[in-house]
C-alpha cells in the first residue's frame, strides 16, 4: 500500500499513468491503484470496458461502476420542483383530450349563426296576416257595428232613423225596403256600399231627391269582409230582419267580393265617381246573385 501522494492529481500526474492516459477510465484506474482506496475499488457497478478483464487490476472496473451509479442518480428535487406523480399526468392528459373532444364536437365550427332561431315563426316572414273571413251573423255584426258607429252613424244616426226631415235629407236604414225589405238583395246592397248612390230614391214611403248630398262610396275605405259586416249589421238591427223568415241573415265577404269583381271586371271606381243609381239597382233582378269571384 503506497502512501497517497497529494500531488498525484489525475491531470497533473497524467504522465505517470502507466497505461493509456488519454481516457478518463485509464486516468481513474491509475489514480485508484495509486491510492488503493478500498471503498472505490469495491464500489458496486458494472464495467464492461475491455480493461476490466485485464489481470491485476481488480478494482478498476468497480471505479467505473461507481461512476455509472453516480451518473445514474438524479439530482435531489428542490422544493416546488418535485416531479409530478404519474397519475396526475394521466388525469391531466385525459382532461385535455376530453376538452379537445368536447370543443370539436360542440363548437359547430365556431359559426355565429348557430344561435339563430332555427324555426322562426311563420308570421315573421309572411308579413301581415290574411284578412279574417267571418261567416256567422254574430261575427259579421260585431265587425259591422264597429264600422257603422264609426262611419255610417254620422249620417244615418246610431238608431238607423236617418235625418229625413233635415236639409239635405238622409234616408233611414231602419225599416228601409232597400236594407231588409222587398227591394233588398245582397247584390244591390253591395253596390250601394262599394260605389255609393246618387239620384232620387224612395225609402219607407218617402221620396229622397238625392240632391244636396249623396251616399258616399266605401269600396276603397272598407274591405270586403268589413262591408259584409256592416250590411249584416244593418239588416239585423233595430226593427230590421234580413228577410221575411230571416233565412239568409248574413252577407259574407265572398258576396261583396263577387259584386266588386263583376262590375266592369273589377275596374269600377270606388272613389265616388261612379256611383250607382236606383235604375241600375232595379236592373239587377230580385234573385240575381253575382257569380263567385275567382280565388286570388
Ligand atoms: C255623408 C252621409 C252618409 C254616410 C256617411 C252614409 N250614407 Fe248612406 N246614404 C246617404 C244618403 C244621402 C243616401 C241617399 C242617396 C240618394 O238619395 O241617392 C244614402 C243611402 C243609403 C242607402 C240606401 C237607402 C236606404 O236608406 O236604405 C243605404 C242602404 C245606405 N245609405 C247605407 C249606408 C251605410 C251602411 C253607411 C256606412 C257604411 C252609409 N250609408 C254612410 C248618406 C250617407
Amino acid at each position: 500500500m503506497s502512501t497517497p501522494n497529494p500531488n498525484a492529481a489525475p491531470k497533473t500526474d497524467a504522465p505517470v499513468v502507466p497505461t493509456g492516459g488519454d481516457s478518463v477510465s485509464d486516468l481513474h484506474r491509475a489514480h485508484m491503484i495509486q491510492m488503493n482506496d478500498p471503498v472505490m475499488l469495491t464500489a458496486d457497478g458494472v464495467d464492461d470496458s475491455p480493461e476490466s478483464d485485464e489481470p491485476g487490476e481488480g478494482g478498476s472496473d468497480s471505479v467505473q461502476g461507481l461512476h455509472e451509479v453516480v451518473m445514474r442518480e438524479q439530482a435531489e428535487p428542490r422544493d416546488g420542483f418535485e416531479p409530478i406523480p404519474f397519475w396526475v399526468a394521466v388525469v391531466c392528459g385525459g382532461l385535455l383530450m376530453w376538452g379537445g373532444f368536447y370543443i370539436g364536437t360542440n363548437s359547430a365550427d365556431f359559426r355565429r349563426d348557430v344561435f339563430d332561431d332555427p324555426d322562426p315563426q311563420p308570421t315573421l316572414v309572411q308579413g301581415p296576416a290574411a284578412d279574417p273571413d267571418p261567416q256567422t251573423v254574430d261575427d259579421l255584426k260585431a265587425i259591422g257595428k264597429q264600422k257603422y258607429d264609426a262611419i255610417c252613424a254620422a249620417c244615418h244616426l246610431p238608431d238607423g232613423k236617418g235625418k229625413p226631415s233635415e236639409q239635405p235629407p238622409i234616408p233611414p236604414l231602419d225599416r228601409s225596403e232597400w236594407v231588409a225589405g222587398d227591394k233588398a238583395t245582397p247584390a244591390r246592397l253591395s253596390r250601394i256600399l262599394l260605389y255609393g248612390l246618387k239620384g232620387p230614391i224612395e225609402v219607407d214611403g218617402k221620396q229622397f231627391s238625392g240632391t244636396g248630398t249623396a251616399m258616399p262610396a266605401h269600396g276603397s275605405l272598407l274591405k270586403d269582409y268589413e262591408i259584409a259586416g256592416v250590411l249584416t249589421h244593418i239588416r239585423n238591427s233595430w226593427s230590421n230582419k234580413a228577410d221575411a223568415d230571416n233565412a239568409k241573415p248574413a252577407i259574407t265577404g265572398a258576396i261583396v267580393k263577387a259584386a266588386r269583381a263583376k262590375e266592369k271586371d273589377g275596374k269600377r271606381a270606388t272613389n265616388g265617381t261612379e256611383q250607382v243609381t236606383v235604375e241600375e239597382l232595379l236592373n239587377l233582378a230580385r234573385d240575381y246573385a253575382d257569380p263567385p269571384a275567382a280565388k286570388k
